[in-house]
């Protein structure tokens, strides 16, 4: 019989290729809270390099499961002065970025596209005496930003926050905002007797209820908060909702007299989608 030598190759060496220690435009998270089953906001740090308005929105996300980065546009919920930048976000059960997005926590990095773009900045509205930031749900992001701005309040005598959701506890994220605001050191002083607050919910009872649409055709809001009605020589707006909202308050802003800007095209109002679709 004839022997065969059967020689051993030595154990494979695995491949040393380093894994990627960053995602590209990597930043990492430094704060999380959730504050409903369905809405959460988080912060991360700031690429030295980016600089943005108040009110504009960027594109963040993950790296999918197909190696390709996964991203979606985010409204900056931080002002332009901090060092860190704010989000406020959506979780939809099977979005693809943010059902993973909601489970981040502090350390860990997404991926942010240093180049900040939209409407909602305070040079695409005429000089006037009165600001109104109206928002549904997530839409009180951009807002976010620009409540915390002092531009803000050099520009304007008076500006009205109005918020919109079903339930009180989607509000939480705005009043612990507008809250924390009055008793800031750097901006209470600004705030104070300048920054009015109109929480309302729709579909569970509050202090103050009703759609912003109905609030503003009736007088309710104007009324509550004993100021004179809208009128296009004193008064700006932005808005940042569903499409629906969008489209039903753009047609309340032009009965008050009110005309759609644009950062090329100044004017009273302007106006910016807090997501594409008809909802979850
Ligand atoms: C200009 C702009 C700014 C945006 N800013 C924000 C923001 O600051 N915070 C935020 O949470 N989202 C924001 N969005 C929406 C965001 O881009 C994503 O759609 C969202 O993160 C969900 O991503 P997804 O991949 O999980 O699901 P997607 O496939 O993107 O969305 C699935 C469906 O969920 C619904 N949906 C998505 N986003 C929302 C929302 N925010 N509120 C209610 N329903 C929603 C829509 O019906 C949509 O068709 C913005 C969108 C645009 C166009
Ligand atoms: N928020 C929840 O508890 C909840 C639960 C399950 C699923 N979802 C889904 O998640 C998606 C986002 O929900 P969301 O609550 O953030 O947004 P949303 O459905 O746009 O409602 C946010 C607020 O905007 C009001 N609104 C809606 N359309 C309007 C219009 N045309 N004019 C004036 N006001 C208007 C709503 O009032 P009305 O209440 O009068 O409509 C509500 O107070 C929706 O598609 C929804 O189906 C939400």
């Amino acid at each position: 019989m004839t022997e065969i030598a059967v020689t051993q190759n030595p154990a494979p060496v695995a491949a040393t290729i380093p894994a990627p220690r960053h995602l590209p435009d990597a930043q990492t998270v430094t704060a999380v809270t959730h504050w409903t089953d369905a809405l959460f906001s988080f912060r991360v740090t700031r690429p030295q390099s980016l600089r943005f308005r108040s009110g504009e929105f960027v594109m963040i996300g993950l790296m999918g499961d197909n190696g390709k980065p996964l991203l979606r546009a985010y409204s900056i919920a931080s002002p332009a002065w901090d060092d860190e930048l704010e989000f406020y976000s959506i979780k939809v059960p099977d979005g693809p970025l943010t059902s993973k997005l909601q489970h981040i926590r502090v350390g860990d990095e997404i991926i942010l596209r240093p180049k900040p773009v939209g409407t909602l900045v305070h040079d695409a509205l005429l000089p006037g005496k009165r600001l109104w930031f109206l928002a549904t749900g997530t839409g009180i992001a951009p807002f976010a930003s620009l409540m915390r701005d002092p531009e803000t309040y050099e520009k304007y005598d008076q500006v009205i926050m109005m918020h919109t959701c079903r339930t009180a506890a989607e509000l939480d994220y705005g009043r612990q905002l507008v809250e924390g605001l009055r008793s800031d050191e750097l901006i209470g002083e600004m705030v104070e007797g300048k920054l009015l607050y109109y929480p309302t919910t729709t579909r569970e009872p509050s202090a103050l209820m009703g759609r912003i649409t109905d609030n503003l055709s009736s007088g309710k809001v104007f009324a509550d908060l004993g100021i004179e009605p809208m009128t296009a020589v004193d008064d700006r707006a932005m808005v940042c909702g569903s499409l629906a909202f969008n489209k039903d308050v753009m047609a309340v802003l032009e009965g008050f007299g009110l005309r759609e800007g644009a950062n090329s095209e100044p004017r009273e109002y302007v106006v910016e989608k807090a997501f594409v679709g008809e909802g979850v």
